[in-house]
């Protein structure tokens, strides 16, 4: 136990009339004196948002927080930050997470707050309250909202891949309108975040197998009575984490982020895992880079049978032991040692768990797939690298040598990609250029850009594609993204024209463009950029700052942290 004096003390331990500012408008809620006497206090910041679907339900679970924290001698105080609701925000969410960061990293410093507790759900929101939390530095834990129940359509399991897939349908005719309204209502029929392995449960699994929730937080189901458990056990816990002073870097550390990968590799987690693991580490100061991304899960097989790189739901994956069960299959391949959030180690926190179903949670020596997590190319289209999901790629693409078909930007893809005239065939490349973190702005997850019409209709259903974009964590094909440098900053990938050819050749990790090195100067030397940067607001601030996506994309001066200390006081 820690006898450092409790930063909240510097507002709430005054006396005269700072003390009677900062206590008296505090009271107006109700609050009675004991809650001053300095106890911690816990800040709880809180994504909930109608415009948030996925985190609607957050007020409910906030006061299931406040129980524990009550229950533990804290004080708990809510706040809201920006939320980042994946499906309403435009132009892309993706654009606003460095922003949220700044709040969240801002709002914890600013106030008497001793500990906190994130309330992460929908995709950007868990790696922008992270990632602002970091930058401050105090004990903080994490809590997920949880997935959604498994959807269903004319009696079978949906979820969010199956959108693509519907999508496709319905351009080519297999699937009428009415069909897809059905499955509209189906898919989203209870609170929570999308329900297969994409970006926001590839994000609770990340907090989970880097220590910073309590073991289970991955997989329970946000309309599970144990999601309230869950969160009320961490709100207990962490009113000792601040008793403790356990901040987050000492549960951050390069063992922890390894753990992460590796455990990203054997649940097949979204390819946005990487660009946020990167920023992550950018704040905490834990060396990390776009290569050890592919070092750390080569090895490692798929071993979670999950959509989009396998059958079941997050809801399955709950039942078959969560989590806990994947991290104990992973025995030995972890950093066992590394310390959590409850403050035990990750190895004591997963030497019991059990797999009740082998067809969902596999084995390392049976896996549900020999090839998984994230191949990291290298060649001359992606001179900092690209990356592939080899589990959600088909096979027989995973070499191929094609004639490029360019979209310059979304706006030419969209105009073009269903011209009946459009020179392409199943053995092309599909390029789109200026989706990137500077381009677009904001590195849209368009990545898995939908085929042309006319292939579909013969029957073709994946091709290579690359991209300086993202795609989301529920889409799945021969799709490389991440294509670095963007083509807004000039480098290969801004000069690849319609006809040059491209080899991908991912047991290689080699993604190259054929054209002569003379070429490529000169086509670079009469290259122009394209793209409008805004000169004013937010947008503005970002494409002068944001870091390209190999580093995660990080705005450049938000790197590393400012610590905890408040640095002028005004009263
Ligand atoms: Fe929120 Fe998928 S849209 S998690």
């Amino acid at each position: 136990m820690q006898d450092k004096p409790l930063r909240s003390r510097n507002w709430f331990g005054k006396t005269g009339k700072d003390g009677f500012i900062y206590r008296a408008w505090m009271k107006n809620q109700g609050i009675p004196p004991d809650a001053f006497d300095g106890r911690p206090v816990i800040g709880i910041c809180n994504t909930w948002s109608e415009l948030t679907p996925c985190n609607a339900h957050f007020r409910e679970l906030a006061e299931s927080v406040k129980h524990g924290i009550y229950e533990a001698g804290g004080f708990p105080v809510e706040f809201p930050v920006m939320s980042l609701g994946e499906t309403l925000i435009k132009p892309t969410a993706m654009l606003y997470r460095n922003l949220v960061s700044m709040d969240v990293e801002e709002s914890i410093r600013a106030n008497p707050l001793d500990g906190v507790v994130l309330l992460c759900g929908c995709d950007k929101t868990t790696p922008s309250l992270v990632m602002g939390a970091c930058s401050v530095n105090i004990p903080t834990i994490v809590v997920s909202g949880g997935a959604m129940l498994t959807g269903k359509f004319r009696g079978r399991d949906i979820g969010t891949s199956d959108i693509w897939r519907f999508s496709e349908a319905v351009r080519s005719g297999s699937m009428s309108q009415a069909e897809l309204e059905l499955a509209e209502a189906g898919m989203c029929r209870s609170k929570g975040h999308c329900a297969v392995m994409g970006t926001a449960s590839t994000m609770a699994a990340m907090v989970e197998s880097l220590g910073l929730s309590l073991p289970g937080n991955a997989a329970i189901p946000a309309a599970d009575s144990r999601r309230k458990v869950l969160a009320q056990l961490s709100g207990r816990r962490i009113v000792e984490m601040v008793k403790e002073d356990l901040k987050l870097s000492e549960i951050l550390t390069r063992k922890s982020f390894e753990n992460a990968i590796m455990v990203n590799a054997a649940i097949g987690g979204s390819t946005n895992f990487i660009i946020h693991l990167l920023a992550i580490a950018g704040r905490i100061g834990v060396p990390l880079e776009l290569q050890d991304f592919d070092r750390f899960s080569r090895d490692i097989p798929l071993i979670a049978n999950l959509q989009p790189s396998g059958q079941y739901f997050m809801e399955d994956l709950y039942y078959a032991g969560g989590l806990p069960a994947v991290m104990k299959e992973l025995e030995g391949r972890l950093h066992a040692d590394c310390i959590t959030a409850n403050g035990k180690t990750l190895g004591a926190n997963n030497a019991n768990a059990e797999c009740f179903d082998r067809d969902v949670i596999a084995t390392l020596s049976h896996p549900f797939k020999a090839s998984s997590g994230v191949a990291v190319l290298n060649g001359n289209l992606c001179e900092h690298g690209a990356v592939i999901k080899p589990s959600a790629a088909s096979e027989h693409l995973l070499y191929h040598k094609g004639k490029a078909v360019v979209f310059e930007n979304i706006d030419d893809y969209k105009a073009r990609i269903d011209d009946p005239d459009l020179g392409v065939d199943e053995n092309s490349v599909l390029v789109l250029k200026n989706v990137g973190p500077k381009g677009y702005p904001g590195m849209p997850e368009v990545g898995n850009m939908g085929l042309p019409a006319k292939l579909l209709a013969k029957g073709i259903t994946d091709m290579v594609r690359i991209s300086d974009g993202r795609m989301s964590g529920t889409g799945f094909g021969t799709v490389i993204l991440h294509a670095s440098p963007e083509a807004a900053l000039g480098g290969n990938f801004a000069v690849v024209r319609t006809g040059d050819t491209i080899e991908l050749d991912v047991a290689s990790r080699s993604l190259q463009l054929l054209v002569s090195e003379e070429e490529l100067k000169r086509r670079k030397a009469e290259w122009q950029p394209s793209i409008t940067v805004s000169d004013r607001g937010y947008t503005s601030l970002y494409q002068h700052h944001v870091e390209q996506a190999h580093l995660g994309a990080d705005l450049d001066f938000l790197k590393g942290g400012s610590g905890s200390a408040v640095n002028k006081d005004s009263h």
